[in-house]
């Protein structure tokens, strides 16, 4: 890359945009996120993240909104869009819910998985390489369970590109470790 290079990645707070603002800066990239509030408490880890203070530039903008949008990409040799309206999600289990049983219950189906660094990496390298092309599928594999609905992907076309993803324990291991450090799941001792 050459040095400083500048690039727009669309609402930079959420799931994913986060830990690509996160890739990007930590490879050297000027960051110009646009976020719909920049001053919600829910975006202020951005400003926590290595190199930010100097390379992140954050900017108000809803996806329609063309002129906050055409500021944000001014000067940037690419844009990652990764803002997208998504359809509400599963229930998660509240501190409340363990005690009543009240959460909501997940089909026990076969699930394609990815951990979300190594998707931030795919987007990266499918930008960084000149001979990238089309589409591409990102999954490292399958969780298997008892339903009945099954998937069948393959990544291999990503894999050639240079992609590797991390191990099914490791994304374990460390979703567990996040959750216990926000505290959204406590540890209790089996005895
Ligand atoms: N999570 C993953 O591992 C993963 C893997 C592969 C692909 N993806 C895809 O990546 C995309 C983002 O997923 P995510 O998990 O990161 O979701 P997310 O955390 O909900 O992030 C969605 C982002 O889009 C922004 N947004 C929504 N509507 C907008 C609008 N009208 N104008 C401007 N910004 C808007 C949201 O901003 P506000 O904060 O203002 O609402 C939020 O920052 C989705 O298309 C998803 O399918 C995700």
């Amino acid at each position: 890359m050459s040095s400083k290079e500048k690039v727009c990645v669309t609402g930079a707070g959420g799931f994913l945009a986060s830990w690509l603002v996160n890739l990007l800066l930590s490879k050297g990239y000027i960051v110009n996120g646009t976020l719909r509030d920049p001053y919600d408490d829910k975006n202020a880890h951005l400003k926590k993240l290595e190199n930010s203070a100097e390379n992140l530039k954050l900017f108000k903008a809803h996806l329609l909104d063309f002129a906050g949008i055409s500021g944000a990409i001014q000067g940037c040799t690419g844009v990652f869009h990764v803002a997208s309206p998504l359809p509400p999600q599963a229930q998660l289990v509240s501190k409340d819910d363990r005690n009543t049983g009240e959460a909501e219950s997940v089909n026990n189906d076969t699930v394609p998985y990815v951990d979300v660094r190594d998707t931030a990496e795919a987007l990266f390298l499918v930008y960084e390489k000149p001979e990238s092309k089309g589409r591409y599928i990102c999954s490292s594999g399958s969780i298997f369970g008892e339903g009945t609905r099954s998937w069948k992907l393959s990544s291999r076309k990503l894999q050639d590109l240079g992609w590797n993803y991390r191990p099914l324990e490791e994304t374990l291991v460390d979703s567990v470790k996040s959750y216990q450090d926000s505290g959204a799941i406590i540890r209790v001792d089996a005895s």
